[in-house]
């Protein structure tokens, strides 16, 4: 472990992005999710000799972060298209568990954060240690919903034993709803994923369960820690 000087949450999450620069793969297409820990990320990138050939961006916040940097943006179907890949995705998270699993959504973008991160290789999750929980489920679960699903899920919701409440501050980047569920047992993550997922009218659940991260990077005021998943990502 590093050990850091006496530091803010935000210079917290300085640390972990600019700790996270050691796991991109220089001159290859770099995934990043959204949020303030990834902005103060794509700032430390811009700050590089040899920045990363090109972004794939899980928000328009991102996007424009990456811009106004300097950096090149491109569309993932681009990517992908050129046969290029994608070996690195680097995000934040809500909550983080000791397996890895995190709950998202907190700004919004969880469904292109999956989309991206499923794309990408590697997972790499950059948090201050007060994301780190021992069970998922204080932070209300972010759940994408199309308008007109959104009482028929809310009620599904219920059903399972959560209090959703519709988030106020907007659309999504996809023009979408989000419910903020309270109060939902996740004690088995995997299985509210799938569940959730199901159902019509849901886009996604803020629930990265089946696929954590497969390295996260915790900034204490201890020091760095990096853990790594133990078991294989889907
Ligand atoms: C956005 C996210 C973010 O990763 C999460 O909300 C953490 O954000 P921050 O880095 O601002 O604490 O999932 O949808």
């Amino acid at each position: 472990m590093c050990k850091l000087p006496a530091m803010q949450s935000s210079e917290l999450k300085r640390a972990a992005a600019r700790a996270a620069l050691d796991e991109i793969v220089v001159g290859a297409v770099l995934g990043v999710g959204s949020g303030s820990t990834v902005d103060l990320f794509v700032d430390e990138l811009a700050a590089l000799a040899s920045p990363p050939a090109a972004l794939v961006c899980a928000s328009e916040r991102t996007a424009a972060r990456a811009r106004a940097n300097g950096l090149r943006v491109v569309e993932l179907n681009e990517v992908l298209a050129s046969g290029a890949s994608i070996p690195v995705y680097v995000d934040g998270a809500d909550e983080i568990d000791p397996q890895l699993r995190m709950i998202k959504g907190g700004g919004a973008a969880l469904t292109r954060e999956k989309i991206v991160a499923s794309a990408s290789g590697h997972f790499v999750c950059i948090v201050d240690a007060s994301k780190c929980v021992e069970q998922l489920g204080a932070f209300p679960l972010p759940v994408e919903v199309v308008p007109m699903a959104r009482e028929l899920v809310a009620q599904r919701l219920r059903a399972l034993g959560g209090e959703p409440r519709l988030r106020e501050s907007g659309l999504t980047d996809n023009g979408n709803e989000i419910l903020d569920v309270h109060g939902l047992d996740l004690a088995r993550p995997e299985q509210v994923e799938a569940r959730i997922e199901q159902w019509p009218g849901v886009v996604a659940a803020g629930l990265f369960a089946a696929h954590g991260a497969d390295i996260a990077i915790i900034a204490a005021r201890e020091g760095i820690v990096r853990r790594k998943a133990t078991g294989a990502r889907g």
